[in-house]
């Protein structure tokens, strides 16, 4: 485990649930301080003073990602941050022809806008402080079309793009940005997609657990490596992504999603 973290200060999205969650209490043992964002004050309240527990400092800042004025409201507060953790996100598993276009353009709010939005508000002060570490979560779904997840994987094709290009931009500066792209992770995503209530569980048999993967996306983004595939199942998976016709992959995905 490496200290690029101990002493940092951290700003994590979702950290109510899930990835965000466990991204939380692991840079807590690795010396950060922490400034927690969600929607869900509740839970925000009790992991900070779970990791006050820990011995460092972190506080609770509920804000709804999809509003601009939110997110330039946590810029002005906490414009110092060292870290900034991109995780909050959702998915929506219903065909895209059927599916609120409200719910959609949430979605495109949350996953795309307001992660972009977070990093030109945060990533000027890391490059004029010099150092600066930026996780942008994407997935393994952002390597190739999925049917019935489709603006969901575009929107994590989009972030795996961005954030490559971006560690080319701002590394001379001193700020690393990691892509993190999970595969199926034992999380809320999946009741969330379905359209249940946060709080239920669901989703494919094998999955990883939201502490593995935190761990693996926080090694990768002390490591400076630009994107991270969590587990060796899905780095063969995304490695097999190169010999599909985009086409045939997303036909062959069709079938795998219908019998979910
Ligand atoms: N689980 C998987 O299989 C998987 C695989 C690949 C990638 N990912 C990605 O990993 C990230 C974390 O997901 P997860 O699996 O941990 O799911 P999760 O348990 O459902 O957590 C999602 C987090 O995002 C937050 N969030 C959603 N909308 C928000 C908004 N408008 N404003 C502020 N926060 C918001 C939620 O908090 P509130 O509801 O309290 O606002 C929650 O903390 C997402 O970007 C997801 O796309 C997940």
């Amino acid at each position: 485990m490496t200290d690029v973290f101990r002493g940092r200060t951290a700003l994590v999205t979702g950290a109510s649930a899930g990835i965000g969650a466990a991204m939380a209490r692991d840079l807590a043992r690795r010396g950060a301080e922490l400034v927690l964002v969600a929607r869900r004050a509740d839970r925000l309240e009790a992991l900070a003073a779970e990791c006050r527990g820990l011995g460092v400092r972190a506080e609770a800042a509920p804000a709804d990602l999809a509003d601009p004025a939110a997110r330039e409201a946590l810029a002005a507060r906490f414009g110092t941050i060292d870290v900034l953790i991109n995780n909050a996100g959702f998915g929506i598993h219903a065909p895209l022809a059927e599916a609120a276009w409200a719910r959609t353009e949430l979605l495109l709010d949350v996953n795309i806008i307001a992660l972009t939005h977070l990093t030109r508000l945060f990533a000027p002060g890391m490059a004029a402080r010099g150092f600066g570490r930026i996780l942008q979560v994407a997935s393994v779904v952002g390597f190739l079309p999925v049917p019935l997840f489709a603006a969901y994987a575009a929107s994590k094709a989009y972030v795996l793009s961005l954030g490559v290009a971006l560690d080319a931009e701002l590394a001379p500066r001193g700020v690393r940005v990691s892509v993190l792209c999970p595969g199926g992770t034992a999380t809320e995503f999946f009741a969330v997609a379905q359209g249940g209530a946060a709080g239920e569980r669901a989703g494919p048999p094998r999955m990883m657990s939201a502490e593995a993967v935190a761990r693996i996306g926080l090694d990768g983004l002390a490591r400076g490596r630009p994107v991270v595939v969590a587990g060796g199942m899905n780095r063969a998976a995304v490695f097999a992504t190169r010999f599909a016709p985009r086409a045939l992959a997303a036909r062959l995905a069709y079938r795998a999603m219908r019998r979910r």
